[in-house]
């Protein structure tokens, strides 16, 4: 008999997710099935009311001070994509970054670069890639618009002191955007206490909602030029786009089923607490990085403790590819862990390790102590 799958690439998306999210769509299409906004019927009022539920429940977890602000979107590079492109920027802004940006960072960036003349600058980190917060003074220039800032790496795992850089940035009067693709659902987020201007996240990892799930969340001051313009179901009438929030940033019939499966894996993440799923995560973290330190073949990436990354762990294998690693470790345990760049070749060029990349475990709340056991077994057949 075949050995059951191993899935330890949550960090891409969450699987397998909480029942109530995988039954929504089903649910969805038996008890509403009509589009949010678009008629005074029970079933379109019922879809706007989970929408609107969607966003309380995320403004809630995140503390975010108004859930109109709470913006839908595709996934968490369409919510960066809506941040970036919707600051008014003028030619010779610049932007101060971490040299662990994904690609939805980067890229977006770099049009803007070429297109509109802004310049990009790098935070100082330490061995671990932690941010130096006291090093930030003089990686400022006059021009500096907007602090970009991943939360917690998707390469090395590494948690940036965001707290504290939105305290710099706030006292300074620069805008600051979170990319919490890693962090939303798995590490208590406080958006205010934070200072955070603009929180990216997906709905679809540890929210443990479906994929084609997101949102960009504003702080009370911020406004953003819609990417997109087209029908709202408010303010027909006029030839513009409503300069009120949800409806400025969100055009088009919304993706509500998703949504509501959305819904229901932020009330599963509330009911069990962020800080319990944590708890969670660092003890599957700290078993596995015990298991490893015995495997003299491995090469580990990023904080050695578990209090400085989330559960993203990235290694090496000797010399050896890390495709190669990774469809080993397939064919040997039936292991699932992705390999390559992960979309952030900056990170990988700060820790060493481009343009090969490295192999990638990545955890999430239904991930047993069993299964990382099996998980160690199986890096120790590589040998073999
Ligand atoms: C740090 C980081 N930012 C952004 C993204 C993009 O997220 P999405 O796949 O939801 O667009 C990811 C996804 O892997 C990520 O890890």
């Amino acid at each position: 008999m075949k050995s059951p799958e191993l899935y330890f690439d949550n960090a891409a998306t969450s699987w397998p997710k909480p029942p109530a999210v995988v039954k929504s769509l089903e649910v969805y299409d038996r008890e509403v099935g009509a589009s949010a906004g678009r008629g005074a019927y029970p079933r379109a009022q019922a879809s706007g009311e989970i929408l609107a539920g969607c966003r309380t429940a995320l403004a809630r977890l995140m503390n975010a001070p108004d859930p109109r602000r709470v913006i839908f979107t595709l996934n968490c590079s369409d919510a960066l994509n809506l941040a970036i492109h919707g600051l008014p920027w003028r030619r010779g802004d610049r932007v101060l970054v971490t040299p662990f940006e994904h690609n939805s960072v980067l890229r977006p960036l770099h049009a803007l670069k070429v297109r509109r003349g802004i310049g990009i600058d790098v935070m100082p980190v330490d061995a671990d890639g932690r941010v130096l917060v006291e090093k930030l003074p003089g990686a400022l220039k006059a021009r500096t618009r907007l602090i970009a800032c991943v939360h917690a790496s998707n390469v090395t795992g590494v948690i940036q002191p965001v707290a504290e850089v939105g305290t710099f940035s706030r006292r300074k009067g620069i805008l600051f955007l979170v990319d919490a693709a890693q962090s939303a659902g798995a590490i208590p987020i406080d958006m205010q206490a934070m200072k955070i201007d603009l929180l990216a996240f997906p709905g679809h990892k540890s929210l443990l909602g479906p994929l084609g799930t997101g949102a960009l969340v504003l702080g009370k001051e911020i406004d953003l030029d819609p990417l997109r313009q087209g029908g709202t179901g408010s303010l027909s009438e006029i030839e513009v786009q409503p300069d009120f929030y949800p409806d400025r940033l969100e055009t088009g019939s919304h993706n509500a089923p998703g949504l509501l499966g959305l819904w229901e894996g932020v009330n599963f993440v509330s009911k069990r607490g962020v800080g319990a799923i944590r708890r969670h995560e660092r003890a599957l973290l700290d078993q596995f990085m015990e298991g490893l330190s015995s495997l003299s073949s491995v090469r580990i990436f990023g904080p050695s403790h578990s209090a400085h990354r989330a559960a993203v762990v990235s290694l090496r294998w000797g010399e050896e590819d890390p495709r190669r690693t990774a469809a080993r470790l397939w064919e040997r345990g039936r292991v699932m862990v992705r390999a390559g760049l992960h979309c952030a070749p900056w990170a990988h060029k700060q820790i060493g390790t481009f343009p090969q990349g490295t192999f990638r475990f990545s955890f999430g709340p239904f991930v047993t102590s069993k299964q990382i056991d099996r998980a160690l077994a199986a890096l120790r057949t590589l040998n073999k």
